[in-house]
């Protein structure tokens, strides 16, 4: 399998990049990003970028993928309307639409969240932008589109958020998470489990295109 990765310094993007290079069933992975992942790897190439939305000049490195894994994303607390559903909505899309014209056998899994508000109208300003995301996301023409709605992630093997005050949770809370881990699959998974049920999923489908924690936990 040939995939392309989007927000692999991130904290679910590391943990997605980690398990792809690990598997032997992937073949290589292609980070787009607009910062370097600092990693090398023989499966590992990775092109930066800086207008994500627009892809008209890497276009012709876009194309024979198998699979696409966006965890490129970001939280909403402090942001407008207006700049989330850019950096949510708008990148999100234009890189999808690319992706699936490029691509059309593709896979396309889309990492969400708990919570995403499918009828667009709920009071949540994040949960609808999300809702319209998936949604739209699921119009395109790829063979599959799945949506990944983890609650709360455990970073482990040493990834970190780019989000500083996450990482700050994370961090304080390490043994609590453990221990949710266990005994609340349906509210925590790990980068770990997230990263193995994209490439499984990407591989074998799903029953429903959406999935949430318990689902990720499960495949
Ligand atoms: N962390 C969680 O517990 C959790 C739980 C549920 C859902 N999620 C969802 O998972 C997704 C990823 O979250 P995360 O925790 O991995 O976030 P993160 O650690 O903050 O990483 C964000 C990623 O998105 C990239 N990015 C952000 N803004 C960008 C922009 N304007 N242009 C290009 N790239 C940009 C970052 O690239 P740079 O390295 O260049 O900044 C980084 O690769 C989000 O949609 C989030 O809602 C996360």
């Amino acid at each position: 399998m040939k995939v392309i990765l989007f927000g692999a310094t991130g904290m679910v993007g590391q943990g997605c990049l980690r398990e792809c290079l690990l598997d032997a069933s992937v073949e290589s992975v292609l980070a787009v990003g607009r910062s370097p992942t600092g990693k090398r790897h023989a499966k590992l190439r990775e092109i930066l970028h800086d207008n994500f939305l627009d892809y008209s000049a890497i276009e012709t490195e876009l194309t024979g993928f198998d699979a696409c894994f966006f965890c490129l994303g970001v939280s909403s607390i402090g942001m407008s309307e207006e700049r989330y559903r850019h950096l949510t909505y708008d990148i999100t899309l234009a890189a999808a639409k690319t992706l699936a014209r490029l691509n059309p056998g593709m896979v396309f899994i889309y990492v969400t969240g708990q919570g995403t508000d499918s009828s667009e109208r709920g009071p949540l300003m994040w949960a609808r932008v999300k809702g319209k995301t998936e949604n739209d996301l699921c119009k395109l023409p790829f063979k599959a589109a799945y949506m990944f709605r983890p609650a709360g992630i455990q970073p482990l093997h040493g990834i970190r958020s780019k989000t500083a005050w996450v990482q700050a949770i994370y961090v304080g809370s390490a043994p609590l998470l453990t221990l949710l881990n266990r005994i609340a699959p349906k509210y925590m998974t790990t980068t770990e489990r997230v990263g193995r049920a994209m490439i499984k999923v990407a591989q074998n489908g799903y029953p429903r295109p959406v999935l949430e924690s318990e689902d990720i936990n499960r495949v």
